[in-house]
């Protein structure tokens, strides 16, 4: 990779991939919301629980003005920013991701996180991702099959792949990244194999000079995500799983900023014998749909 294009991607701002994340979602939701009825008795119940955890906080840890006032101005902050899709996704969806997917028998869910762009070019079983000519990063092979809960092979499903590259950056979220950069989606051969063609990601910290950011250094956290594979995977007449896979040996796999891995979500790459990088094997199991 040129020095020249490393500067242009590593001058990403958090209220720029804010901005894209918070557009990204409202696309999506309004695409989802025709004729959603609303349940008063619902939104009563969730919404009072939520407002009445908050003040029993306030209460115990006995709140101040001044710290009510930070509060404040930090809120009005993860709005200007963009950020709510960041927060929301770093400190929440793990929990909604466990109650959606507590019924599953199949593959284990992980959370779909903010940088998600539905409707990347399709590949065939054993396609590359699309990468620029230098992309940077050891190349990876990722391949396994995707089966149905009962074990039986499910052609031609789905598998969309998006990762960070070498840098921890997102295309379409960060300068300087072809539209489709490190984004795929892989059609399973007749026997529900497939074989990708990648590079390992790099781990990442979430953007620090946002909202999100000066929560993180306020409180004395820190920002990092492990390296990981997001993955969205789907077949004909079973439920869709969106997750994340691991490797092993990251320094963050124990604390993750988004309290996302789970033991069955880690890979096991090893030397690829034919090639210059890691091979891995993972498979998939679906759901039937409801
Ligand atoms: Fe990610």
């Amino acid at each position: 990779m040129s020095a020249e294009t490393n500067d242009v991607e590593t001058e990403a701002r958090a209220a720029d991939s804010g901005a894209n994340a918070s557009a990204q979602f409202r696309s999506r939701m309004a695409a989802q919301s025709a004729g959603r009825v609303i349940d008063t008795e619902r939104i009563g119940r969730v919404a009072g629980r939520a407002i009445a955890a908050l003040n029993d906080i306030v209460l115990e840890e006995k709140v101040s003005y001044e710290e009510y006032n930070a509060l404040k101005a930090w809120l009005i902050r993860v709005g200007e920013d963009g950020e709510w899709p960041l927060f929301l996704d770093v400190w929440l969806e793990h929990s909604v991701e466990e109650v959606a997917n507590e019924h599953r028998e199949g593959s284990k869910g992980s959370i779909e996180g903010p940088y998600y762009i539905p409707d990347a070019p399709e590949l065939p079983w054993n396609g590359t991702i699309p990468m620029r000519d230098d992309e940077p990063g050891t190349p990876l092979v990722f391949a396994g099959q995707v089966r149905a809960v009962d074990g039986t092979p499910l052609p031609g499903a789905h598998l969309e792949l998006w990762h960070a590259d070498d840098l921890g950056f997102y295309s379409q979220f960060a300068p300087g990244l072809p539209e489709w950069n490190l984004r795929g989606t892989w059609i399973a051969g007749d026997d529900g194999r497939f074989e990708i063609h990648t590079l390992r990601p790099a781990p990442y910290q979430i953007p620090t000079d946002g909202a999100c950011g000066q929560l993180i250094a306020a409180a004395g956290w820190h920002a990092w995500r492990p390296a990981h594979l997001h993955l969205k995977v789907s077949a004909a007449g079973h439920e869709l799983i969106t997750t994340q896979l691991y490797f092993p040996g990251d320094p963050h796999n124990a604390d993750d900023i988004a309290s996302a891995v789970k033991p069955e979500l880690m890979l096991d790459p090893r030397p690829n014998p034919d090639a210059e990088g890691e091979i891995v094997d993972y498979d998939f199991v679906l759901d039937p749909e409801a």
